[in-house]
């Protein structure tokens, strides 16, 4: 029995919906425990290119049951139409999906005060995905948030009274602060209406998630934890106040899922071998020079989400570092390795430089941390191509010297390496790239 977190320690987008689809193969359960459709996590499979935003990434291995746990914010409308899409493909998740009926859920007004509050923000914009996902986190704060349990109670006559009218209410409520932001209002009863009619399509999947992984942890079952996002957005350890609204990694799965911390044997910390943004905030190691471009082309750099073009940069081994020691990482995958084939030379944020100062630990401030200054270590950049490569000592001498340097900076085992998008296309280390090869 096997419980692994595997979670994002940049700026999101490290490329966790493959690490998953992989580790999957060998996994019963498959949980997300936080975040909600702002999450695009991309797995392909020979031509079928999969981009889930509310589900698990296991649900491609048909072996899998997914859990969409009580930490998450549910857009009950992305999450059918998913589950929809792949049963048009040929995948069921009939007796392989299970909702907690503990999750917030994502309603149209919060979509619309995500926009709105941005709008109002003006030059001090998040730029958030607009999918709702800080509103509702609020309301959840604010004890004014309806739960899938809610959602599910909003048509029965007899105990639904508390649920429907905290819903009006919101509404009503919510569209004073549309119409100051100049947007559309919501009508009440077509708000009541259409979640009505989505809770149908949702209930023959929820249940007491947490409940169900007790007895499935305590069953001796392996179950692979996914996160959402990553340690840079955290609501915590990341940038604030451009991130996203929930914790991203192992410190939120106690919370986020019901099972008890110490449930968690192995974190998988996830990397790219290079660092994106998107969205504002700091991002000191960016490149905006011909080395960004060619990373932003080559490594096809646009969110899943949104579609915006990501930010593209250097190794951030402040970010990354810092990431490994506060969520306990045990080791790492390391993604896109086979993007930096063709730079004539790399970079490799070491520390950064403030006010003069050397410092080995991202500031409180955002205004301070985009102020800082990357320290780099040069490295040698490599011409071949290195898709085909399957073991470590084939890659190119120049390639193996800058993941050891990663190694090093990091301070645990590199396990994974992925040097292409297919599922095939990887390297691994069993414990660790060997110091010399
Ligand atoms: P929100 O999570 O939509 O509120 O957005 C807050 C910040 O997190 C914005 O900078 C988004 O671009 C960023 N963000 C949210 N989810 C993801 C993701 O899955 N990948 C990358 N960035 C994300």
């Amino acid at each position: 029995m096997t419980v692994i977190c595997a979670f994002g320690m940049q700026w999101g987008d490290e490329g966790k919906g493959r690490i998953v689809d992989l580790l999957a193969a060998n996994t019963g359960v498959v949980v997300r425990f936080q975040g909600g459709a702002n999450a695009g996590h991309t797995v392909l499979v020979g031509d079928e290119k999969y981009v889930l935003h509310m589900l698990p990434s296991g649900v491609i291995q048909s072996s899998t049951v997914n859990v969409v746990a009580g930490g998450v914010v549910i857009d009950p409308w992305v999450l059918m139409d998913e589950v929809d899409d792949l049963a048009r493909r040929g995948i069921s998740l009939d007796d392989r999906l299970k909702v907690s009926d503990r999750a917030h859920v994502v309603l149209p007004y919060h979509r619309l005060m995500d926009q709105a509050m941005e709008k109002l923000r003006g030059a001090a914009a998040i730029g958030t995905t607009s999918r709702g996902i800080g509103p509702t986190y609020g309301d959840k704060t604010t004890r004014d948030g309806l739960r899938v349990a809610d959602l599910l109670a909003l048509r029965d006559s007899r105990d639904s009274r508390p649920s429907r009218d905290r819903l009006l209410g919101n509404v009503v409520a919510r569209n004073e602060i549309l119409e100051r932001a100049g947007l559309d209002t919501l009508d009440p009863q077509t708000v009541l209406e259409d979640a009505q009619e989505v809770a149908e399509r949702i209930r023959p999947y929820v249940t007491d998630t947490t409940e169900w992984l007790l007895d499935a942890w305590e069953a001796g079952r392996d179950i692979l934890l996914e996160g959402a996002q990553g340690h840079g957005l955290d609501l915590d350890h990341g940038t604030y106040p451009f991130v996203t609204s929930s914790n991203t990694g192992p410190s939120a799965v106690g919370s986020g899922t019901g099972l008890p911390p110490k449930a968690i044997d192995h974190v998988l910390g996830i990397v790219k071998a290079y660092t994106t943004r998107v969205g504002a905030g700091p991002f000191p190691t960016r490149d905006e020079e011909a080395a960004g471009r060619y990373l932003a082309d080559k490594g096809r750099e646009f969110g899943a989400t949104t579609g915006r073009p990501r930010q593209c940069g250097w190794f951030d081994g402040v970010l990354a570092r810092r990431a490994v020691r506060s969520q306990g990482v045990d080791a790492v995958a390391l993604l896109k390795l086979d993007v930096l084939s063709g730079l004539e030379q790399l970079q490799l944020g070491t520390a950064y430089e403030l006010d003069g100062c050397r410092i080995d630990a991202p500031p409180a401030l955002a205004d301070d941390w985009a102020r800082c200054r990357p320290v780099y270590s040069a490295y040698d950049g490599w011409a071949a191509e290195i898709g085909d490569v399957r073991r470590f000592e084939d890659l190119p001498a120049e390639a193996r010297t800058y993941v050891r340097a990663l190694q090093d900076v990091l301070g645990v085992p590199i396990e994974i390496i992925s040097v292409g998008a297919e599922r095939a296309c990887v390297i691994e280390t069993a414990r660790g790239v060997p110091v010399s090869a």
